[in-house]
């Protein structure tokens, strides 16, 4: 069965060994990334790829919506992983445009266990309600509210005891957020970085 991903996946494997005899010797042995990437689920949004990072450079998650919500054990297991062993230099969150998790947490349909997972964007849509209202433009609205999703998701890695512990001992982490265009392939920074307890 998938034969034909089995097919693709010995083609990958043989031509990365032609390129690089040595690749997979050197990635067995170690890996340093000194980047994690939380994002979205969607297929696509396939992080290595969007950032031209080869195997071994990358730390991932993702999830529905790329949210870092703090009781999640998943995502704080990752998280600790990357900070304290890996000891990554940054983190990104990166969120997209036209994200259909963004949408189903706001469009009022019931669809079970992911509308809990998701509730932590609908508790941001009725904080920002002013200014979302004051979009005419439906989807630029809710493109909108997958920016102020990312920010939010920055603040929740920024202000986690593990990441202001690894600022307390002095350790190199900078938090980040971008918002990724499905549109054109590419990522705009939304320039709330933080590198600091604050
Ligand atoms: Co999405």
């Amino acid at each position: 069965m998938l034969d034909h991903l089995k097919a693709s996946n010995r083609a990958w494997a043989e031509r990365m060994v032609a390129a690089d005899g040595e690749f997979f010797k050197r990635l067995e042995l170690q890996q340093v990334p000194e980047y994690l990437w939380i994002g979205c689920a969607d297929s696509r949004v396939p992080a290595n790829e969007i950032v031209g990072l080869a195997p071994g450079e990358l730390f991932v998650h993702r999830n529905v919506a790329n949210l870092a919500p703090p009781q999640d054990a998943n995502y704080l297991s990752v998280l600790q992983f990357a900070v304290d062993v890996l000891k990554v230099k940054h983190i990104i969150v990166v969120g997209h445009y036209g994200c259909g998790g963004v949408s189903a947490a706001v469009d009022g349909k019931r669809r079970g266990l992911v509308d809990h997972w998701l509730h932590p964007i609908r508790e941001l849509f009725h904080q920002h309600r002013d200014e979302l209202d004051a979009i005419p433009d439906g989807r630029a609205r809710l493109d909108r509210l997958c920016e102020l999703n990312v920010i939010r998701q920055v603040s929740n890695v920024a202000s986690d005891v593990l990441v202001q512990e690894a600022w307390a001992r002095r350790q190199d982490l900078c938090v980040h957020g971008w918002v990724y265009s499905l549109a054109n392939g590419l990522v705009t920074d939304l320039e709330v970085s933080i590198d600091r307890p604050k």
